[in-house]
């Protein structure tokens, strides 16, 4: 399957409503309120196009769909981009278009000078060892100890070559954690 990654644009409303359809199952596993739906999802797309974002999809190139979506925002200009947000078609997850999508990101935000890009991925639903516990005194010792239970994407992003970095406590309510990750790109 070819697959094409490009700038997603204000004007390509085909690929803005496709984008808004997946992302409302994609998250479902991860963050059950995020995009939960279309329009919310809409408004999430709407914000990307902003001065300080990146915003590239992939399309499958036989049938002209848009298939994945990634996202950058520039928050420690002009050095340091979030991540936000990653989300690949529940249909054609585990065939490279995430890792495609992470590399494509790591080549803009070089390209705009760019130094390090990092991200916060959440754990609000067990999937890791460190749901549901208190992770205090020592959080850091918890997150070298990290198991994945239930494939959290933690796993995904190590493959594309990010890094712990650290770990909010209690992000999204007690023993809901945010696990933070970089990579130098630049
Ligand atoms: C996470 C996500 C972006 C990965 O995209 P994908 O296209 O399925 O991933 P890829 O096929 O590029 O996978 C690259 C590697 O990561 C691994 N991987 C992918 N998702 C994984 C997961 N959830 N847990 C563990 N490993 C994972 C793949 O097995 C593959 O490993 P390999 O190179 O050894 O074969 C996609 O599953 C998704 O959109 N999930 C829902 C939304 C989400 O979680 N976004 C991130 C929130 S922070």
């Amino acid at each position: 399957m070819p697959v094409e990654i490009r700038a997603l644009t204000p004007d390509d409303h085909r690929a803005i409503e496709q984008i808004a359809q997946f992302c409302t199952h994609a998250f479902r596993t991860i963050a059950p309120d995020y995009m939960t739906t279309v329009e919310e999802a809409r408004e999430e797309i709407a914000e990307s196009f902003a001065d300080d974002r990146i915003s590239r999809v992939a399309v499958d190139g036989d049938s002209n769909t848009a298939i994945g979506w990634i996202g950058g925002i520039l928050t420690y200009e002009p050095f340091a981009w979030e991540l936000h947000p990653l989300a690949v078609d529940p249909g054609y997850q585990g065939h490279g278009i995430g890792r495609a999508l992470a590399a494509d990101l790591e080549t803009q935000v070089k390209a705009r000078g760019g130094l390090t890009i990092y991200l916060g991925s959440d754990d609000e639903l067990g999937l890791t060892s460190l749901h549901g516990i208190d992770l205090y005194p020592n959080p850091l010792e918890h997150l070298a100890r990290i198991q994945n239970l239930k494939r959290h994407p933690y796993e995904f992003y190590q493959k594309c070559g990010f890094v712990f970095t650290g770990i909010v406590p209690d992000a999204n309510g007690f023993g809901k954690p945010d696990l933070l990750m970089a990579k130098r790109v630049g």
